[in-house]
Parts: C-alpha cells; structure tokens; sequence
C-alpha cells in the first residue's frame, strides 16, 4: 500500500487528477463598473458552455467567477458524459409522466451529442471517447429495479438494454447498459471552450465574488467585490444560486459530498463506465495518463456537514476498491459536493416569477456533464426568445405535492432542528483536546467556537454561525474545511469561503 503526503494518513496525493493535469487560468478580476448583454456567474461546465453559446449568437457576455475557472465541481467530476443517471427514469414515468421524462431523456442525450460537437468543431483534444455506461445490481433486490430502469429507459428512445453479464469483476445481479455514451477529460475540455469566450465584447473576470443580484424593469445589476455589472441577463451559474429568495431554493435542495479516488490497477480495465444502482455509490471509470492508466472509483456519498470525520469515507472506498481489484497504489483522492432538488430534478431557467430575467442552472444530482450542457443550451434558447422543448420538466417553478411535498417538509424540520441549533456540533471538550490535524466546536468563554490545530500546533478558532443563514458549520478532517450542513456553504480552517452560497466569511474567534 502507497501512501502519498496527504494529510494524515489519507492514501495518494490530496489532489484532483482534472486539475494537477491542467495549467491555472489567470484572467484577471472585475476592474470596475462596466455593462454587458449577458452576465454569467460561475465557471464551471454549465457557465463557460452558457457564455460560449451566446457569444456564438452574437451576445456580448461577462462571465464572472469567484476564484479560478473549472476549479470548482467540475474540476472534481468523474466527467462521465451520460445520459444514464443510475436509475432515474422509471421513477420519472411515475412522478412526471412519460411526455417530461421524455423531455429529461432527450435533453441528457443531445447534451452528449452537443459536447462531441464542440471537440469535433474545435478540435479539443480532451480524450473523449465513447463507451458504453452501466448501471448494475449489486444485490438480488437491486435486479428487478435495474431490468425496471431498462424498460423505462428504452419506452423512451434510449439506447438501453439490460444485461446479465458486467466486464467488472465484482459480484453483480445484472445491469443496465446505454450504448454510445461517452467520457472525457472535463478540464482540458472546458478549458479550450474558455478560451473561445474573450474578445468581441466578451470577456472572463476571475477572483471577483459575486455579493447580490438586483433585477427590474428589464435591467440586472450584479454587485461584485470590485464593481457593478449591468446587463439584460443574469445567468446564475454559481453551482448554488446564492441569490435565493426570491426562489427559496435554500429549502428546496439538499447538499451531498462524495469522494474519488484515481488507483492503479496490474490490468486494463474493462470497456465502460459503471455505477452500482444502491447506496452509497460505488463508481468507476478509467482515463489514460503518463502513467499508462488511472482507475477512478467514486462514491460513498453522504450529506454535508454530517459524517464528521470525513477521512472515514475515503478508507471506505479503499477497501471497497480493494475489494474488487488487487489495487497496485492509491495516487490520487479528492471530495467533491454537489445538489440534490427535493424531486431529484435539477432546476434551469427562470429564477422565479417576476424574476424573469435572472436564469438559474442547479441540482444536477452529480450528472452535471450533460445536465449542464444541457442548462446551457436552454437557457441560451430563453434568452435569445426562443422555443425549447425541454423546458418544463426541469421548469425551477415547479411544485408537485405527489414527488416533493414530503421531503420538503421532512427536509425542512430537519434543517431547522438539528443545524441551526448545531445539534451535530455540540461542543465538547477544551482547548487541550484538540490534537494537530483536528477541529471541534468548543464552548470557549461562554461563546461556540470552531477550533482547528494545524500541524504545527497553531490554533485557529471562528465562530462557526454560517454567515447564510445562521445553522453551524461542522469540521470536515480530510479537507480540512468548515461544511455548512444546511445548504453546503464551505469554509477555509481561517473561515474564508470557499464554497457558497455564502458570500462572507466566518468572523474570526479571539483575533
Ligand atoms: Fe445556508 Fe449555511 S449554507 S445556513
């Protein structure tokens, strides 16, 4: 077994395989007020391929990002390229009914088709290429659900078929198999489509956070760090839309963290992209590198700001990973978070009504490679007035009692109850226990406080009241970070945010 330097003990190095592959963009920040057709917030797949489209129909664009271009969830993907969302569209015959499942399936499709466009036209050399995409059953109950899932799928067009036999040697119970889909490497992708966006009135700021949104009679105004941007259109491409209430979309998602891990193995790996149809997932896919071949195995998803001490997950998926191939080393592991809607749908397009000039693009469930392409291509239809035919299955106005009424409310108790409370971050203990590489949340003269003692023995204490909306932020061990339980805002050890919907930091404890 090859351990790497990350931190305590955590096998390979604390790195996305994405990122340490790819070089840093450094556009340089907002430099002040300036007006713009189109303004797009976020850098990652649904905002960069959003400004590409609208330059393309002759829009000027000002894509905003907080910190560096693709560094965010997209750059922590496992980048499959599928229409295959472990098993999603029998139950969306059930709560929609066939016309939006039909809707969701042809939109998830024609994103692959929209993505293999744009490296053929461009000529990205980004290592796309097709394979096909499995879901399978890795227990007898999880059968009937699979062959369910094939059935739906192919009712509704999809290539699927179900299969009794994987290239996988775990123990299966039979899949779903979706010929023609695709994978990629995401970064070197988005990074050429990034590169089409400056010049002729379009242009990319990064290291400029975005503070509120104001919209009426046809004008936006974005307040940034460093000036005001005035456009038509505001497309919020944030991963959480940070400006919510309008929309209440703080109640309406929940975050989930999952974790990657890129192993070598003593053999090729098979053709195909693979995910397990139970929880946690379990994920694999392979990608070519200098080393010959990477192997990502994914998953172990849990709520964020729960399950503590995080490192835990990632040891989990070692020995699952272990469990199904003799792993030569552990090279790479890194964390990613992503959105979850009450009905499982994400949200795109209009914020809310009467905001109809502010688009939102969030809640891809981890699917974001097509969900996002496919954001980007309706919400470039809105704004450019044109019909699109997939708009009301992922319509953000929605509200079905019978597919999300439950967990709303279930959700929303829980919230209320155990987060702003800080039930999960009681304190306990004192300054003495905390040992180098850990954080608490400590009673320290009569005021809740998030400790952490790095390795050097330097304490670094905030208040832990997430500046969104006030619950408490719980340490998270393997990234070392401040994880908002509510609706997923993040925190660097000193309380900077790195992760929003928050928009401010942590105040500092004792400084
Ligand atoms: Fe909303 Fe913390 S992210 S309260």
């Amino acid at each position: 077994m090859e351990y790497g330097p990350g931190a305590y003990g955590l096998p390979g190095r604390h790195e996305s395989f994405w990122m340490e592959t790819t070089t840093k963009t450094s556009h340089p920040p907002l430099p002040g007020d300036l007006e713009t057709d189109v303004t797009v917030l976020g850098g990652g797949i649904a905002g960069i391929t959003t400004a590409v489209l609208l330059k393309r129909a002759g829009y000027a664009v000002t894509l905003i990002e907080a910190d560096r271009i693709a560094r965010g969830v997209t750059g922590r993907t496992t980048a499959k390229i599928t229409s295959l969302h472990r098993l999603i569209y029998a139950e969306l015959i059930d709560r929609f009914g066939s016309g939006q499942a039909q809707q969701y399936a042809d939109a998830n499709q024609a994103a692959i088709e929209t993505i293999a466009s744009f490296v053929r036209e461009y000529d990205i050399p980004c290592d796309f290429v097709r394979k096909p995409a499995y879901t399978y059953a890795e227990s007898e109950e999880s059968r009937d659900l699979v062959m369910a899932e094939a059935d739906a799928a192919r009712s509704l067009g999809l290539p699927a078929t179900f299969v009794e036999d994987l290239p996988l040697p775990a123990r299966t119970y039979g899949a779903v198999r979706f010929a023609d889909q695709a994978q990629f490497h995401p970064l070197k992708y988005l990074l050429h489509l990034a590169s089409l966006i400056p010049g002729d009135g379009s242009q990319i700021f990064e290291k400029t956070r975005a503070l509120e949104v104001q919209d009426g009679g046809g004008r936006c105004a974005v307040r940034t760090e460093n000036g005001i941007v005035m456009s038509r259109a505001v497309v919020l491409a944030t991963h959480y839309p940070f400006y919510d209430s309008p929309g209440f979309y703080f109640a309406r998602m929940e975050p989930s963290r999952s974790y990657v891990l890129g192993v070598r193995i003593d053999e090729p790996f098979p053709e195909g992209m693979f995910i397990n149809a139970e929880s946690p997932a379990h994920s694999w896919r392979s990608q070519p590198d200098e080393g010959g071949e990477l192997v990502l195995v994914g998953g172990m998803e849990h709520r964020s700001g729960e399950n503590v001490d995080t490192r835990e997950h990632y040891r989990n998926l070692e020995a699952y990973a272990r469990s199904v191939y003799p792993v030569r080393s552990v090279d790479y592991h890194w964390s990613t978070q992503d959105y979850i809607t009450n009905d499982g749908v994400p949200y795109i397009g209009p914020l809310a009504d009467g905001h109809e000039n502010v688009y939102i693009a969030t809640g891809f469930r981890k699917w974001g490679m097509t969900n996002g392409t496919a954001a980007a291509t309706i919400i470039t239809d809105m704004i450019r007035g044109r019909a699109n035919p997939w708009t009301e299955v992922y319509a953000p106005n929605r509200f079905k009692p019978a597919a999300s009424a439950r967990r709303f409310l279930v959700h929303n108790i829980e919230v209320a109850e155990k987060y702003i409370g800080g039930v999960i971050s009681r304190p306990a203990g004192d300054l003495g226990d905390v040992q180098p590489g850990e954080g608490k949340i400590l009673m320290i003269e009569g005021e809740k406080t998030g400790v952490f003692r790095d390795r050097e023995g330097r304490v670094h204490a905030v208040n832990p009241t997430c500046t969104h909306l006030g619950c408490v932020a719980a340490w998270n061990s393997a990234e070392e970070t401040w994880d908002c339980p509510c609706h997923g805002s993040r925190y660097d050890a000193d309380g900077k945010v790195i992760h929003g919907p928050a928009v401010k930091d942590l105040k500092p404890r004792g400084g």
